[in-house]
């Protein structure tokens, strides 16, 4: 069995047809089901909130990976993990570096675990010390806010550094991932990919998720 934690991003699925889109994708080997998050201010979209996620928990039979691209994550916590969050990642760039800790106890509080993302501009070297409290780092490889964009290879270098310091972490990436950046991704260290585009607009879903799982 894999050790890679395929996590669908709902986003490319149809959202006027979501439990048969999630199902489409638990039927075909997802481990767990991303939900963007997104409030108009720490990124300029707006996507899907509590009420929809508690929904979602209603018909799904994998966890909820809830990624909050929000400002003031403090603040919906508990909404969210009551909600059915059973991942819940908050950004870096949205806490002032004395909450980090703080807010990744807390999450854990609620019997959950506690991810932390950064963006694209932020360095790794900044979060390292963090890793040991956190459950799952999540690194961005494209700036959050929309799903289809490309992958920025770069940014996937910042899984070795987490890596080497921390083994046992879950290292997620998300944002232009397909079999083949997924592949740079693995090989750097991580074991868990998001992916919207690729999955959802896929011909055979089944391949795609087994292919970012091998
Ligand atoms: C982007 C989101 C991603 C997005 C990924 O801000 O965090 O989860 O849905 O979409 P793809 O895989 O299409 O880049
Ligand atoms: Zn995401």
């Amino acid at each position: 069995m894999s050790n890679i934690i395929v996590s669908p991003s709902i986003l490319s699925a149809d959202f006027a047809n979501l439990e048969r889109d999630i199902k489409r994708v638990e039927k075909a080997g997802a481990d767990w089901l991303h939900i963007d998050v997104m409030d108009g201010h720490f990124v300029p979209n707006i996507t899907i909130g509590v009420p929809v996620t508690a929904s979602i928990k209603k018909v799904a039979n994998i966890p909820l990976d809830v990624h909050l691209m929000i400002e003031n994550p403090q603040k919906y916590i508990e909404p969210f993990a009551k909600a059915g969050a059973d991942i819940l990642t908050f950004h870096y760039e949205a806490v002032l570096p004395d909450e980090v800790t703080q807010l990744t106890e807390y999450i854990k509080t609620f019997g959950i675990k506690a991810g932390m993302s950064i963006k694209p501009k932020t360095p790794v070297e900044e979060v390292l010390k963090y890793l040991p409290n956190l459950d799952m780092l999540l690194i961005m490889t494209v700036e959050p806010g929309f799903g289809g964009q490309k992958f920025m290879s770069d940014c996937a270098e910042k899984i070795k550094p987490a890596r080497e310091i921390a083994p046992d972490l879950i290292i997620q990436v998300d944002g232009g991932i397909n079999a083949e950046t997924g592949k740079i991704c693995k090989n750097f260290g991580a074991n868990s990919l998001v992916a919207g585009n690729y999955i959802y607009n896929s011909e055979d879903i089944n391949r795609a998720i087994a292919l970012l799982k091998a």
